[in-house]
């Protein structure tokens, strides 16, 4: 029976990956390392944690030798586990480091000792900086991270591909642009306008709403990342998105309109430093060698996970705990103060 090693799978796109491989492969055994940070959580694995070829392993990826003892026997690391929040990275980028980039290492380090088949790395579009009103991020554009996330997820790649260049380790490494769907955390935009509109609350639109961002549904990303595992060339980078290109305020009126909520909610706040104006990618590599393609639609997609937040209440409640709410305070309680009504 193949084995999988994948890390991270108790945040938002590993636990919806977790749930794609065990509903489409029915060979795999999946081992799930996950250190269960504030952005991870049990209670995104609720259906499948007693699931018989799904093995959840709290631990941290720093931890080498514990990354060791789970890799024995291992086929293919689908290496996810990282820091992801670019705020969060702006107040302290320490966790960044530590997971995304030293964690990262170790990871390749053990994948080469016990000869894994392949390692697929799970990188951002944000590694390429940011574009202005025209143009598409290929794999061939040069790497230009703006944030201490993104310069941290471009050290990982980095690394990532050293080990395939020097080692001959079997990367294969993924850029994804911004994903929504079921499970992501409310301190990202799209779940964040949906629970603060489900509960009436402001909604923070950093600098003018204008900033464009290329949406993916989960569902399609964890497709797409299978098919670059199954079919990718190692030492290649493949980019995966859609071809929905929304700016923020256009993005958040959607959402407030699917909610049923006022734009009088709607707030302008301070703008991120250093926000990234526009992402988009041309995936077409990955499209026309991999046979793999987005198939939900944005309207879709955006209407089934507003219904998806308001049919998990109870959920919401659990992640927006109060170490949630003392982020949000630091984050926003001065930002909102001073914010402008945008209606
Ligand atoms: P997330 O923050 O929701 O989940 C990250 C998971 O990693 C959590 O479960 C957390 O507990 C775990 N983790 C963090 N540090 C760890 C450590 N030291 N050891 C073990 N586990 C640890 O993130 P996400 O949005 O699901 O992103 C997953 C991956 O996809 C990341 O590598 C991210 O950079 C990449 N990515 C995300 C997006 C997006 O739009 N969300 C787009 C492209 C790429
Ligand atoms: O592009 C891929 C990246 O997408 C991933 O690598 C990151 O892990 C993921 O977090 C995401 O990064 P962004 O910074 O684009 O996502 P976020 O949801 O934080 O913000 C989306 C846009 O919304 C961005 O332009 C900033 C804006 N925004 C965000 C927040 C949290 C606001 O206007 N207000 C907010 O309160």
């Amino acid at each position: 029976m193949p084995k999988y090693l994948l890390t991270g799978g108790a945040g938002f796109i590993g636990s919806n990956l977790v749930r794609h491989i065990l509903a489409t492969r029915p060979d795999v055994e999946l081992v799930n390392l996950d250190a269960l940070t504030y952005a991870g959580s049990l209670a995104n694995l609720q259906d499948v944690l007693s699931h018989p070829r799904h093995h959840f392993i709290h631990g941290d990826i720093t931890d080498r030798a514990l990354v060791r003892q789970w890799l024995a026997g291992v086929d293919c690391v689908l290496h996810l586990a990282a820091e992801s929040h670019v705020d969060r990275s702006i107040l302290d980028a320490s966790a960044f480091i530590r997971t995304n980039v030293e964690g990262t290492q170790i990871l390749l380090d053990a994948a080469r000792e016990v000869r894994v088949r392949r390692f697929l790395h799970v990188s951002t579009d944000e590694v390429y900086g940011s574009l202005g009103a025209e143009g598409r991020f290929t794999e061939s554009t040069p790497l230009a991270p703006n944030s201490p996330y993104a310069a941290s997820k471009a050290a990982a790649e980095l690394l990532a591909r050293a080990a395939f260049h020097t080692h001959g380790l079997p990367v294969l490494i993924t850029r994804c642009g911004n994903n929504y769907g079921p499970h992501q955390h409310p301190e990202k935009f799209i779940p964040l306008v949906i629970s603060n509109a489900l509960s009436g609350q402001a909604i923070p639109v950093y600098g003018t709403g204008a900033n464009v961002r290329n949406w993916i549904h989960v569902h399609d990303h964890a497709a797409g990342l299978l098919a670059v595992l199954d079919h990718g060339e190692p030492g290649m980078a493949y980019n995966l998105s859609s071809d929905d290109e929304l700016d923020n305020l256009t993005l958040a009126r959607k959402l407030l309109s699917i909610a049923g909520a006022p734009e009088s909610l709607l707030r302008f706040v301070p703008d991120r430093p250093g926000h990234d104006f526009r992402y988009s990618l041309d995936s077409s590599l990955a499209r026309t060698r991999l046979s793999w393609s987005p198939r939900i639609a944005l309207a879709e997609g955006l209407e089934s996970t507003v219904a998806w937040y308001r049919d998990h209440s109870e959920w919401i409640r659990q992640v927006r705990n109060p170490e949630f709410n003392r982020y949000y305070q630091s984050q926003y309680a001065s930002r909102l103060e001073h914010a402008a009504k945008t209606v």
